[in-house]
C-alpha cells in the first residue's frame, strides 16, 4: 500500500523574519513513516520544518506553511491508500504578511489572524475518496469527547488521540484510537517507535477491510 503521512509543525509568516508556529517535533509522524517502510509499504512524507532526518526510502516533500502542506497533500492523496495526517497544522495565520521587517514601536501592537484551511477535513469531505483517512487529535482535556467530535466533523475513518502535555516534543506517548464504527482501542505508554508499529498494523488491517468491502459492493452492483 502507499501511505501519505504529514508531520511536524507549519510556519505562518508574519514578516520576512518572524512566524507563528507550535512545539510539534514531527517525531510521531516520522516514526509512522519509518514503521510503514519497515512493513514494506511505500511512503510519501510531507513535513513541515523539523530537525529530524527523513527516512531514506520515503518520498520526502518539505513544506513550510499550511497552504503549502494543503497543496502537497491534495496533489498526492488520490494516489495513496492510507492518508495519515499527523502534522500540527497552525489553526490561524496572519491576515497580511508584511513584505518588510515590522519595526518596533512603543505603542501596543496587535496582529490580525485568519483561520487556515483544515487539510484533514478537506479530505474527509471530498466525495467518493477511496483512501483510509486517519487524523490525530492532540488534546489537554476531555480527550475522548473532543476526539470523537473531530472524527465526526472531519469525517475520518480513524482518529488517534493523545494528551498533548505528554506527547509534544517527547519520545514517548500513550494513545486512544477511535474508529468510525464506534469501536475504541487504547495503547499504553510506550516509545513512539513501538506505537508507530502498532498503528501501521491497525491502519493496514483497516484499509484492507475497507477495500475488500468496497470491492464486494462493486461486484454486487455489476
Ligand atoms: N488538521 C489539518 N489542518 C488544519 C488543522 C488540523 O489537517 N488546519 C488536522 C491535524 O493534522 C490532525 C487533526 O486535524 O490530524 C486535528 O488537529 P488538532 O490540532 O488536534 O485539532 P484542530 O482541528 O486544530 O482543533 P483544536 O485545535 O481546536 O483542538
Amino acid at each position: 500500500m502507499r501511505f501519505l503521512i504529514t508531520a511536524g509543525p507549519t510556519r505562518e509568516p508574519i514578516d520576512p523574519v518572524r512566524y507563528i508556529s507550535n512545539r510539534s517535533s514531527g517525531k510521531m509522524g516520522y516514526a509512522i513513516a519509518e514503521a510503514a517502510l519497515e512493513a514494506g509499504h511505500d511512503v510519501i512524507l510531507i513535513s513541515g520544518p523539523a530537525s529530524l532526518a527523513p527516512p531514506r526510502k520515503a518520498k520526502f516533500i518539505s513544506v513550510s506553511t499550511s497552504d503549502e502542506m494543503f497543496d502537497a497533500v491534495h496533489r498526492h492523496a488520490d494516489k495513496s491508500e492510507v492518508c495519515v495526517l499527523c502534522a500540527a497544522v497552525a489553526d490561524y495565520k496572519p491576515a497580511q504578511v508584511s513584505p518588510v521587517k515590522i519595526k518596533k514601536g512603543n505603542a501596543e501592537f496587535s496582529l490580525e489572524l485568519m483561520p487556515t484551511r483544515d487539510i484533514l477535513q478537506s479530505l474527509g469531505l471530498q466525495e467518493r475518496h477511496k483512501f483510509l483517512l486517519v487524523g490525530f487529535a492532540a488534546e489537554t482535556d476531555h480527550i475522548e469527547e473532543n476526539a470523537a467530535k473531530k472524527l465526526r466533523e472531519k469525517n475520518c475513518d480513524i482518529i488517534v488521540a493523545n494528551d498533548a502535555r505528554i506527547g509534544m516534543e517527547t519520545d514517548e506517548n500513550k494513545l486512544l484510537i477511535l474508529f468510525r464504527d464506534g469501536e475504541m482501542n487504547k495503547i499504553s505508554h510506550a516509545p513512539k517507535q513501538n506505537l508507530a508499529r502498532e498503528l501501521v498494523e491497525i491502519f493496514s488491517k483497516f484499509a484492507t477491510k475497507k477495500f475488500d468491502k468496497e470491492n464486494v459492493m462493486i461486484t454486487e452492483r455489476t
